[in-house]
């Protein structure tokens, strides 16, 4: 498995808390890791890549103020929000819009940046944080383990005077690979992956290498595919650790897994029926939200009714219409979505609304008869990497046609 999206791009910010030169390997070559290296680089730092997953980043000298246009195309930059406060003494980010799958609110985020002693205005566009000399360390209780409010505050604290607590923190494995750099860095930060974090400030930091750890995302997207398609799979460098919740649900379901030290086989033999069994996203270490679409698209093909509780965000059932366009039976009820099965579905054109509902698509298609045309694929390729090379090399008949990537979305992978 290529690196971790989420954990390389916390990571990547962690590097304007520092002058000195972060080394990280394993950096998944997809676009929004592209874009977050211009970020840093908007910023005032360095970026330099070898094409193959290793990029140094150093920040020298860093401005307080990521580009406009820069923080609205990806929802994640609000997680430089506390790094360059730290670092600078203020921090200005466009507003982060809303996307497809929710509102995607902040508030939790800048309730602990006033707990350390900054000052934050909010207007319609902008978010502006400004400390008066160093933040000063706190005790931070969050309403709900939001994932980027705690790293980006876990980042601050490393430079805060002083030691802040942080209750009800997120445990996912992002989360955690962000705090084992931050300790590599030269931070002294304790709890990661419990919902109660304690970091002693006021040190300063220094640069380091880091192997970003392997994505249980994309691991447990390829191993919901090969459940749906059916056939027999191998996944190397597969996080079995991180993905727990998802794996004993797809035994529920009748999947065959063999999880060997840092490889995962899943098997589905063609013929053998596949349960409808209910889920409900839950923080880590529950069922990820990430999975959830791949997960629908998997209940499609399986006997009898099931329901799919998405309880993080408010709004992330968009790919239910199109399966259905594709012959799927699913009804969405708030935060409920009924799924039947199992249906043979058709192949379709059907528009992509973000990475996950995009891969659940995919999946589809790959259970589906005849040929599908997947739109808007580039968000695909914002958390996926050589998606299209991967699948075909499992033996999918999937091929990339050229299409326009919308103006300022066009960065090569990093
Ligand atoms: C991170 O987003 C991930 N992104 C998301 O992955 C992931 O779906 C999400 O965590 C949940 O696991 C990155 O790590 C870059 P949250 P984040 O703050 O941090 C509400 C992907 O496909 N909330 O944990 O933005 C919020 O509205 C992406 O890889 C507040 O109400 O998620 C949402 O409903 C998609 N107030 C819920 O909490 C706040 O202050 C979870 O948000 C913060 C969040």
């Amino acid at each position: 498995m290529a690196g971790s999206k989420n954990a390389a791009l916390a990571i990547m910010a962690a590097s304007l808390l520092t002058p000195e030169p972060l080394h990280l390997r394993n950096v998944p070559r997809i676009l929004d890791t592209a874009l977050m290296a211009e970020i840093v680089q908007a910023v005032g730092g360095r970026s330099k890549h070898d094409g193959e997953g290793r990029i140094t980043l150093q920040a020298t000298q860093v401005t307080d103020r990521v580009p406009a246009q820069m923080a609205q195309r990806m929802r994640a930059s609000i997680v430089l929000l506390g790094p360059l406060l730290a670092r600078t003494g203020e921090g200005r980010l466009t507003r982060p819009g809303g996307d497809q799958i929710g509102a995607r609110r902040v508030e939790q985020h800048l309730r602990g940046f006033r707990a350390m002693g900054a000052q934050v205005e909010e207007t319609e566009h902008e978010i502006i944080a400004r400390s008066q000399g160093r933040l000063r360390g706190a005790r931070i209780v969050l309403d709900l383990p939001t994932v980027t409010g705690t790293e980006s505050l876990v980042m601050a604290a490393t430079l805060a005077e002083g030691r802040t607590e942080i209750f009800n923190a997120a445990r996912e494995p992002h989360v955690q690979d962000l705090c084992r750099l931050l300790n590599k860095m030269g931070a002294d930060v304790r709890g990661a992956g419990t919902d109660q974090i304690v970091i002693y400030g006021g040190r300063r930091l220094r640069g380091t290498d880091h192997q970003i750890v392997p994505d249980y995302l994309e691991a447990g997207t390829y191993a919901i595919a090969a459940a749906a398609a059916g056939g027999d799979v191998t996944i190397e460098e597969c996080p079995n650790e991180d993905l727990q919740q998802a794996l004993l649900k797809l035994e529920e379901v009748g999947v065959q897994l063999e999880q060997r030290n840092r490889t995962l086989r899943v098997r589905r033999d063609p013929g053998r029926t596949l349960q409808a069994v209910d889920m409900g996203t839950w923080v880590h270490p529950g069922f990820p939200t990430d999975l959830q679409a791949q997960y629908m698209a998997l209940m499609t093909q399986a006997q009898g009714s099931c329901v799919i509780s998405e309880y993080i965000f408010e709004n992330r059932f968009q790919h239910a219409t199109e399966l259905n366009r594709m012959g799927a039976s699913i009804e969405i009820n708030g935060r409920d979505a009924l799924v039947t099965g199992p249906r043979q579905l058709q192949g379709a054109t059907v528009g992509v609304s973000d990475i996950r509902s995009g891969a659940a698509l995919v999946i589809a298609a790959l259970c589906a008869h005849g040929v599908s045309a997947i739109e808007q694929a580039w968000h695909l390729d914002r958390g996926y990497e050589d998606l299209v090379e991967k699948f075909v090399a499992l033996g999918a008949d999937l091929e990339r046609r050229p299409a326009a990537v919308p103006a300022g979305r066009r960065v090569e992978p990093a």
